[in-house]
């Protein structure tokens, strides 16, 4: 079977390794390639434990979290649907998880091709695809710091609750975007989500954590103890804007999502409604706990090639 259509096809330079594929085939969730394929050592290893342990309960464990989690992957997804207005011929999901967004991008792109390095994940976000659309979908086990993509291929990138995962901090951050860019076609767009440092000095202010009460403790040993997430890097707005104006993007707009700590919502859910007005409310809103962003491609900065070190 050919992974992609031509004009899509995967690069296979040294240095941006697809770490395996997930193919249509009888068995259900098969791989084109064998369990023994080559993961780049720089794949943190901890982190795809994680995200391969929590795969199957992703959404019912963490949209259950309605005061906290739950709450911006729906402000995410509005977001985004906010954004797509126009046919695209081809969109990519750089770290797709179990498939959040991709019917989404299936509404508007011609072929969605999804890179996550859970292999569960994957697997996941194929099974939630109805069979009849899968066909315009291609699932790729990469990392989304070396896209295994051609220059140029794409017309969308979305990165949504990636970028603090990535283990190099801002220099990741920074490469990421550069790559986003280098895959990106000249009238192409990019729409990111990053959690913000400020948040959580609030979050330390107001003392009371979000209880995350809906959780057994069965779930949270399994999920939680057992492989525990890494969050590496939070960020400040206004050093991302200036990493994604150096990668080659024009912002086009940035939203901010949650002012309160989640605990503070949690126990005063009428807040919820004054939250969302001091969310459009200039300096008070960089203290939010994420920030969402739609950029164009900047035709007035070159492409330029980024190197990494091996
Ligand atoms: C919090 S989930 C978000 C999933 C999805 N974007 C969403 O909004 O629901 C983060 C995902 O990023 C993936 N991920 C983290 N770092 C990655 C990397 N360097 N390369 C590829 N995938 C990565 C994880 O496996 C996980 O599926």
């Amino acid at each position: 079977m050919e992974l992609l259509r031509p004009s899509h096809r995967l690069d296979f330079t040294p240095g941006r390794r697809i770490l395996g594929t997930v193919a249509e085939r009888g068995c259900g969730s098969c791989w084109t390639r064998s369990e023994s394929v080559h993961v780049d050592r720089s794949v943190p290893l901890n982190l795809r434990r994680h995200f391969d342990n929590i795969a199957e309960a992703y959404y019912q464990i963490v949209d259950r979290i309605w005061y906290d989690v739950g709450y911006y992957h729906k402000r995410e997804g509005e977001f985004l649907r906010e954004q797509l207005s126009q046919p695209l011929n081809l969109a990519l999901d750089a770290g797709c998880g179990p498939g959040r967004h991709l019917l989404t991008l299936l509404e508007r792109a011609h072929v969605v091709i999804a890179i996550d390095f859970s292999r569960q994940m994957l697997s996941k976000a194929r099974d939630a695809i109805p069979p009849h659309r899968r066909g315009r979908i291609h699932f790729v086990q990469a990392d989304v710091r070396r896209i295994p993509l051609r220059m140029g291929v794409t017309d969308l990138v979305i990165n949504i609750e990636v970028l603090e995962h990535l283990p190099g901090g801002l220099a990741d951050a920074r490469s990421t975007l550069a790559e986003f860019r280098r895959v990106l076609k000249s009238h192409g767009s990019l729409v990111i989500e990053a959690p913000l440092e400020r948040h959580r000095r609030w979050d330390h202010i107001w003392s009371k954590p979000a209880s995350y009460k809906e959780l057994t403790e069965e779930e949270k040993t399994r999920y939680y103890e057992k492989f525990p997430l890494t969050v590496e890097h939070l960020f400040l707005d206004e050093d991302l804007d200036s990493l994604l104006e150096r990668a080659g993007f024009l912002i086009e707009t940035k939203r901010y999502v949650r002012f309160f700590p989640a605990g503070l919502i949690e126990r005063h859910p009428s807040l919820e409604l004054v939250d969302k007005v001091i969310e459009r409310v200039p300096f008070l809103n960089r203290v939010c706990r994420e920030a969402m962003w739609y950029m164009r491609v900047n035709l007035r900065r070159s492409r330029k090639p980024f190197a990494w070190a091996h």
